[in-house]
């Protein structure tokens, strides 16, 4: 069955397609791995780097993927084959394989958070948090909580797109920002709050000079994971649209909430963590659980604030993970006929197969298989993604998304050439100089601490 076989569901209304988009970028991506990245690369340094390329690439990018959506009406890999010819739906077809390898491992770090929401009732992780991240992070809980976070996300994604996807999203996201606000809030009472504010907003240009190599590709990598690009996500999203909107402002709102979310994470995370005494989180994947439970147990209220903050992280994830199982979804119902229900079944099941080793194996209690399939996900293959579309459009089709752009806006004049040229010359150099970068970092991790891990 092809896809003009198809009746093509649509968005109800307009807030939801834009709450979906916004549950999409709002995830584990703004929550946890934002807050371990600024650990990691420096700080207030990383959050400049990462601002800018939101605004320089994020916002071009995006509206790349909208036109290129609702100008065909399909999933990435019909989209790019009705663009670019035959050839190109090999590179939709790496979209695909994208969103398989990303949530396959999303959905083992979304299932420690549910973990920790289910043992925020009991205080579990209080007596030794270091420790309870070791016992859930790999094993059987963790296989079990991917297991239970993957048949969540099936089971609204087999509903479809308007009694699933945008019913869901219309009751997650408000809940999100109200419980992130009040939770900034409370964290802007705590004492050390200005130490933390410091740390967090004056940017150290020693150390963006210094680090440069690795900051550049980790905050590309992150703009792209944060926005959902790269792989399709807002391509697809954008293919249930029906009327002609203003694209440019739907995409402005949906950065403006994204950043606005992960700035606000900043702002919990990190007086919680000075408060609590433990400062910057430790790099790596665990440390925004360990140091939150650690904090959480320590401070006032820490119950009731965990209780909140681990349930609504679990509710970004699953509006996030929605989005990523979508796009493979539309993919297998376009293209092979397969009716919603089933075609999410598989999907699913094969993606909690590919996500199982990262829950079943560590070296000596950290999650390792999540830095193998994380840093390949973001930092290469979704800034390959966007390398490829940027050049396909910006390059190849100008024409075609500016008058897609123009159709909810009116003439554009220079704006439109503006655009095209920013995506052109700078979106795309930016790209290839972080994926080199990144390729370098890459090949560093799998001879050092990867190769150690493999040979025992
Ligand atoms: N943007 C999501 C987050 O920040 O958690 C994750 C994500 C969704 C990445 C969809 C990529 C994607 F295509």
């Amino acid at each position: 069955m092809s896809i003009d076989e198809v009746v093509r569901e649509h968005w109800a209304t307009r807030a939801g397609f834009i709450l979906a988009a916004v549950g999409s970028a709002v995830g584990l991506g703004n929550i946890w791995r934002f807050p371990f990245q600024v650990g990691q690369e420096g700080g207030s340094a990383f959050l400049l780097m990462y601002l800018f390329f939101i605004l320089l690439i994020g916002l071009p990018a995006m509206l790349v993927e909208f036109a290129v959506g609702r100008h065909t009406e399909r999933n990435p890999v019909g989209a790019l084959g009705a663009i670019g010819g035959r050839a190109w739906r090999y590179v939709g077809g790496l979209f695909i394989l994208i969103g398989f390898v990303i949530l396959s491992y999303y959905s083992v770090v979304a299932g420690w958070v549910l973990r920790y929401f289910v043992g925020s009732f009991t205080g579990a992780y209080a007596a030794d948090p270091e420790a309870y991240f070791v016992g859930i992070a790999t094993g059987f809980d963790a296989l079990a909580f991917h297991a239970i976070f993957m048949a969540a996300t099936v089971a609204i994604v087999a509903l479809g797109v308007r009694r699933g996807i945008e019913l869901a999203v219309k009751l997650m996201v408000p809940s999100i920002v109200l419980v992130m606000l009040g939770l900034a809030v409370y964290a802007a009472t705590l004492p050390e709050v200005g130490d933390a504010y410091a740390y967090y907003l004056s940017p150290d240009f020693g150390v963006l000079i210094d680090d440069w190599r690795s900051i550049v590709p980790a905050a590309a990598g992150q703009a792209f994971f944060t926005l959902s690009l790269g792989m399709g996500v807002m391509i697809t999203y954008a293919s249930y649209l029906a009327e002609d909107r203003n694209l440019a402002e739907d995409g402005t709102v949906i950065i403006g909430f994204d950043t606005g979310i992960a700035i606000l994470t900043g702002l919990i995370v990190f007086p919680i963590l000075f408060a609590a005494g433990i400062g910057a989180a430790d790099p790596g994947p665990g440390a925004v659980f360990v140091a939150l439970a650690g904090a959480f147990a320590e401070i006032r209220f820490g119950m009731l604030f965990g209780i909140l903050f681990f349930g609504m992280f679990s509710i970004a994830a699953l509006s996030s993970a929605i989005s990523l199982i979508e796009v493979v979804v539309s993919y297998v119902i376009d293209e092979r006929g397969l009716d919603r229900p089933t075609a999410t079944a598989i999907v699913g099941g094969g993606m909690f197969v590919l996500g199982a080793p990262v829950a079943l194996l560590s070296a000596d209690g950290a999650p390792i298989m999540v830095d193998l399939y994380d840093i390949l996900a973001a930092e290469i293959l979704l800034v390959t993604g966007g390398i490829l579309l940027m050049g396909l459009i910006a390059w190849g089709n100008p024409g075609l998304a500016i008058g897609e752009l123009e159709k909810g806006i009116g003439d554009l004049g220079t704006s439109a050439t503006v655009w095209i040229w920013l995506v052109r010359i700078p979106v795309v150099v930016v790209l290839l100089v972080s994926l080199a970068l990144a390729v370098v970092g890459y090949a560093e991790f799998l001879t050092g601490p990867f190769a150690e891990f493999v040979s025992g």
